[in-house]
């Protein structure tokens, strides 16, 4: 899947499977913004369970550079859920964000799941914006779900898309 990209200048993206050598540039791009995140050995043993998969946002022509953003999934028993989602900051707003979250849909499709779920804190409003968009609907309220240090917990949202 190509995205084409304005950012300055003309850029295309191919959205390709996660593999255990992206570890290392997960771990980076997380760490961008998420207050506990997930080191490179913790991808890898996610990456290394059957069901769990997931897409990088790879520049055509730059073999060497770091994913623009991934997108990590889990299935299980005709339901999935994303585990976790970031696009680099230099890169969003140019629809990577929705190609990766289409790239789980489509292969969620092909295995015929029923639903898909997520949970996002209800004050991140660019993640809200891109799932309601991807007609995912609140299905669940987790109240002071989420900790911040030195400000007030906030509230999980959990969402649910269905798929047939
Ligand atoms: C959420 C995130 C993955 C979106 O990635 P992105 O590449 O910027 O998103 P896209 O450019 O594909 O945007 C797709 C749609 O999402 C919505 N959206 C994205 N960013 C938005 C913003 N800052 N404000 C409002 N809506 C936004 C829009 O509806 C947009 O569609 P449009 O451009 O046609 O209006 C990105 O902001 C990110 O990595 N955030 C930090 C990590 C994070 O919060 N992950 C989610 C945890 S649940």
């Amino acid at each position: 899947m190509r995205v084409p990209f304005i950012n300055g200048r003309k850029r295309e993206f191919l959205i390709d499977p996660l593999a255990v050598r992206d570890t290392t540039a997960m771990a980076l791009l997380h760490q961008e913004d998420f207050s506990r995140p997930w080191t490179a050995v913790e991808f890898a043993g996610l990456l290394d369970q059957e069901p769990v998969f997931g897409f990088a946002a790879r520049e055509i022509g730059r073999p060497a550079a770091l994913p623009a953003g991934f997108v990590l999934a889990r299935q299980a028993a005709g339901e999935a859920e994303i585990l976790t989602i970031t696009v680099a900051r230099s890169f969003r707003g140019g629809g990577l964000g929705w190609a990766l979250m289409d790239a789980v849909l489509r292969q969620l499709y092909h295995q015929r799941a029923e639903a898909l779920f997520l949970e996002v804190d209800e004050t991140n409003l660019a993640a809200l914006a891109l799932y309601r968009r991807m007609r995912f609907r609140e299905v669940a309220r987790r109240p002071a779900y989420y900790a911040h240090p030195g400000a007030a917990p906030t509230t999980a949202l959990v969402m649910r898309r269905d798929l047939r």
